[in-house]
């Protein structure tokens, strides 16, 4: 069971007029992670933002900028999100049949790399790519919109994946996102998860409680 359960905000959820002090405020709340959803009207229905919002956050916060990548074709546009300041760059196993090049790319750009699988799809590809992913994100809604149900089913990929990072012995995040709430998230944690999106239950009842928002969902 991991010790540490790191949070990772996604500002999908955010006032997007004043990103800025939103991200600002994320940081101050104790938030691990700065998670932003691209997405691009293509790999999954809705537009949200590209390498330039990137760029704009990265001067307010120094903590880790958690790019995930909802888009198809992916690989043009790995350098761009590099140059932007993003320190993790996840792409989704169902958005290229060229993963282990895009993995390579991103580490080649000095980049953690991550990869999403959806709902619907199996994990047996990732032995293929364990020796270079830093992080593996499940989701447990199906990408595109934030405030969506958790679905149970995947706790069972959860836990697979779990034991297939214990036994590499490689230091991976594990990550779930789509529909994390004070009880998903134990459920979650209790599968293996070790890095947490929320959207919603970060953003809940505006600034003042996004501290306690967070911590609720630390569990601590
Ligand atoms: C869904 C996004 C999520 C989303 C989560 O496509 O990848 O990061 O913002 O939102 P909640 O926590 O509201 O389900
Ligand atoms: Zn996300």
């Amino acid at each position: 069971m991991p010790g540490n359960v790191k949070i990772a905000p996604s500002i999908l959820s955010a006032d997007f007029a004043g990103l800025g002090a939103e991200v600002i405020a994320l940081d101050a709340a104790a938030a691990d992670y700065i998670h932003v959803d691209v997405m691009d009207g293509h790999f999954v229905p809705v537009i949200t933002f590209g390498p330039a919002v990137v760029k704009a956050i990265r001067p307010v916060t120094t903590k880790p900028l958690d790019v995930h990548l909802m888009i198809s074709p992916v690989a043009p546009y790995l350098a761009d999100f590099a140059a932007a300041g993003a320190d993790i760059i996840t792409i989704h196993a169902e958005a290229t049949p060229h993963l282990h090049r895009a993995l390579q790319m991103i580490k080649s750009l000095g980049k953690k790399a991550g990869l999403a699988f959806n709902p619907g799809t199996p994990v047996e590809g990732l032995a293929n790519v364990m020796d270079i992913v830093d992080l593996i994100l499940v989701m447990t809604v199906n990408p595109g919109f934030g405030g969506q149900k958790f679905i149970v089913s995947q706790l069972e990929k959860i836990d697979k994946i779990r034991r297939m990072i214990d036994r590499s012995g490689r230091h991976i995040d594990l990550e779930v996102d789509g529909g994390i709430n004070n009880q998903t998230a134990r459920q979650a944690i209790a599968a293996g998860a070790d890095v947490l999106v929320a959207g919603t239950a970060s953003f809940n009842g505006g600034p003042s409680h996004y501290a306690e928002n967070i911590s609720l969902l630390r569990g601590v």
